[in-house]
């Protein structure tokens, strides 16, 4: 638990707080100023020596994101490659996995948005079909339809395991079980969970997994990751290679690298790297159990107390807790209320039915109000947040 002194460090260290209430950290949250700080500061040596002496100068200290992915994360630090964003890691994992025509897809009832068109485009391309594991009756994954789903043909099975419309948490390593005993990739999108929840890519047992720096982990913009292991390195070729993935060693040959870097580009922002090291870093220095357990805290009191505010509905399944809640106003859509809110100085999001369709179809959900905590946000804040709803 957070004590009143490591409330004020971390609030004392996040310049964005205190003007507003910052409620949509599943969207984008506040970077600590260690954050910036090591982002302006590289820029600095940037604009003093040229991008590349900058590089080789603070070699060391880039190559920290990875070592800290591996420690937060699991698996060795040669497991990780970064990416442009979560999506971009994602799409190159999943177009690297050959399909052919009678093959399958097992996905989820509320998979993102992004990663399912992406299924849609395969179907149609390379002749797949998508298989859609549903949900239970109080909401959650049915892990049983999910494994009848799996069969011999089965290549990837793509679980999101915090969905991004309602807190949902899937039990990601039973569906790492399933899938051992099957020929399929196991792709895991953890953009909503990594920073949120404690998260080990190696003992979920997940063959890839995803995420994005901006989101519960605090670091800047336009850098996300991939998590590789070395059976799926060693079974895949990538869809797109690089200078950085591959060396040209000969007029008509080219090594893959063997580490997670086959998934790389050379050129990215180094900056925005030392940012998300940082970002990383700060993570660790808290305590991973000590940030998600503050965070789960005050998602918990928050859901509680939204149900029971008059004229609202918790859009969320029952057994949804995590840090993401989705809700209607009676009376209102759910754009006017964020609309609204904004200007009372309280930042909310909505969750909308091109996020997640086939879920929301199912529940008849065209859009909802999307609110989610983060450690650093207080009671006080809740409390505002909370008034400024029923005011409206
Ligand atoms: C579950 C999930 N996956 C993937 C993404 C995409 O992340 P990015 O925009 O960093 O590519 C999001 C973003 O909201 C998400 O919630």
């Amino acid at each position: 638990m957070f004590s009143t002194e490591d409330i004020r460090r971390v609030r004392q260290e996040t310049p964005g707080l205190g003007h507003r209430v910052h409620l949509d950290n599943c969207g984008s949250s506040l970077m600590p100023e260690p954050v910036v700080s090591a982002m302006k500061s590289y820029l600095d040596t940037e604009m003093r020596l040229g991008g590349y002496v900058a590089q080789e100068q603070q070699l060391g200290a880039l190559s920290d994101a990875y070592d800290s992915l591996s420690t937060l994360f699991g698996g060795k630090s040669t497991d990780y490659a970064l990416a442009s964003s979560a999506v971009d890691a994602w799409t190159k994992a999943f177009y690297s996995i050959p399909l052919t025509a009678g093959d399958n897809i097992v996905t989820v009832f509320n998979d993102y948005c992004s990663n399912y068109v992406a299924c849609l485009q395969r179907a149609k391309r390379d002749g797949v079909e998508i298989r859609v594991a549903r949900a239970k009756s109080d909401g959650t994954l049915d892990l049983d339809h999910l494994a009848d789903l799996v069969d011999s043909r089965t290549r990837i099975i793509s679980l999101a395991q915090i969905a991004s419309s309602d807190g949902l948490v899937a039990d990601a390593a039973a569906v790492g079980k399933i899938a051992a005993a099957s020929n399929a990739f196991y792709l895991l999108d953890a953009c909503q969970s990594v920073g949120q929840i404690p998260v080990n890519f190696a003992e979920i047992g997940c063959h890839m997994a995803t995420a994005t720096s901006r989101k519960f982990l605090r670091g800047p913009r336009g850098i996300g990751f991939l998590y590789v292991n070395a059976e799926a390195r060693a079974k895949l070729d990538p869809v797109v290679i690089t200078n950085k993935s591959a060396a040209w060693v000969a007029d008509n040959e080219y090594e893959l690298a063997t580490d997670a870097s086959m998934f790389e580009a050379w050129e990215k922002s180094c900056m925005v790297q030392m940012g998300f090291g940082q970002a990383l870093k700060y993570f660790l220095a808290m305590g991973v159990g000590k940030a998600t357990g503050q965070t789960q805290r005050l998602a918990a009191d928050l859901r509680g107390r939204l149900k029971s505010l008059r004229g609202i509905k918790v859009e969320c399944p029952e057994a949804a807790q995590a840090a993401i809640i989705t809700f209607n106003k009676e009376g209102w859509d759910a754009a006017d209320v964020r609309v609204a809110m904004a200007e009372k100085g309280v930042t909310v999001q909505v969750s909308t039915i091109f996020h997640t369709r086939l879920d929301y179809t199912a529940r008849g959900i065209q859009a909802a109000v999307r609110v989610s905590p983060h450690y650093y946000n207080t009671p006080a804040e809740l409390d505002q947040f909370l008034n400024t709803l029923e005011d409206l």
